[in-house]
């Protein structure tokens, strides 16, 4: 093992040999010479060679929050179970440091087969696997098996002056009242109405209203590709969580998709777990018509300060 040397790729993996070690989570952008500046600094790609020989990779980036996300870590095969993996990621660890960041993390989910990523993790010494995300894919077209109940419910929360209307056309006095809700939210329940703006896709984001006052808001996206529309954040203002209208809005929005992109075009749906009873809702109430779900854990490790300068 002692021929193989770990070397940083700063430009990216342009060579295709790479790409052996590579899965959907490694951005095909890598593949090309990262020659955006801003992109470059925050990756950190180190790869193993024997050679010329690529026989293991792991990609991490920069992230806001003091931290560098390790996305992807792989060894070859056959070579597996030989300390290669825990070299890359000590050596991710230490450019880490270098930066002078304060944590490394990684998340993965129960849909895949994680179990030496786990036991690599839990080797050099992160933190347990924390569930911090639920998620759940359904049809579009499918609420109307949640049977009766459902709709009752979803007409109550209307005879209490619930609607929706387009968010993609609110007002400047809506949006003023959409800041003021996030603005409220700060902290670990953070709203997130500026940040997924950019993101959203105007065909199946609404604005949520209280007799016609802007409450809230559900912003789906739509990757082309993705085979899925992801909803990435629904929110309503304090005096109306837990009452059922963000539910509401999730009826409304699930129709209107399959409205828009047919009632068999799958919806994502998240709940992080700083909303445990959205999360235990989905739960009760939509993994019996899930296509899948999926559990997302975060795994991370304190780096100790880096070297002065
Ligand atoms: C995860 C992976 C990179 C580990 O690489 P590796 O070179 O085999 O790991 P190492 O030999 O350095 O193992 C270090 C420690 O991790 C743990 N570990 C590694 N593989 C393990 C496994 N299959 N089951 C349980 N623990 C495991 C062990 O504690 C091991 O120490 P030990 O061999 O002294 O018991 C490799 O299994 C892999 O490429 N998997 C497929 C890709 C993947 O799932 N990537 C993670 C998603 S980001």
């Amino acid at each position: 093992m002692s021929d193989v040397t770990l070397t940083q790729m700063p430009t990216g993996l342009v060579a295709p040999e790479w790409e052996v070690l590579a899965d959907e989570a490694v951005q095909p952008a890598l593949f090309r010479p990262i020659d955006d500046p801003f992109e470059a600094r925050r990756h950190v790609i180190v790869g193993a060679m024997e050679g010329d020989t690529p026989l293991g990779l792991a990609v991490a980036r920069q992230m806001g929050g003091n931290s560098l996300r390790l996305d992807w870590i792989a060894v070859e095969e056959s070579r597996r179970r030989q300390g290669l993996g825990r070299r890359l990621l000590r050596r991710c660890e230490r450019l880490g440091q270098k930066r002078g960041l304060g944590w490394i993390h990684a998340t993965y989910s129960s849909r895949d087969d994680r179990e030496a990523f786990a036991g690599l993790l839990a080797n050099a010494g992160w933190s347990a696997p924390e569930l911090v995300e639920y998620r759940n894919a359904g049809y579009s077209g499918d609420m109307d098996r949640l049977g009766p109940g459902w709709r009752a419910f979803v007409a109550r929360v209307e005879r209490q002056g619930f609607t929706v209307t387009p968010l993609a056309e609110i007002s400047d006095e809506d949006r003023r009242r959409a800041l003021e809700i996030e603005t409220e939210q700060v902290g670990p329940r953070a709203a997130g109405y500026s940040r997924y703006l950019r993101q959203m896709d105007p065909a199946i984001s609404l604005a949520i209203r209280e007799h016609g006052v802007f409450q809230g808001w559900v912003i789906g996206v739509s990757h082309p590709g993705a085979g899925y529309h992801r909803y990435i954040s629904g929110f309503v203002a304090g005096h109306l969580q837990r009452s059922g209208w963000l539910i509401a809005a999730l009826d409304k929005v699930m129709r209107l998709q399959a409205e828009v992109y047919g009632p068999k075009s799958v919806a994502l749906q998240e709940a992080s777990v700083e909303y445990p009873e959205m999360m235990a809702f989905m739960k009760r109430r939509l993994t019996p018509y899930a296509l899948w779900t999926e559990d997302v854990f975060l795994c991370d490790k304190r780096l100790p300060p880096g070297p002065a300068g």
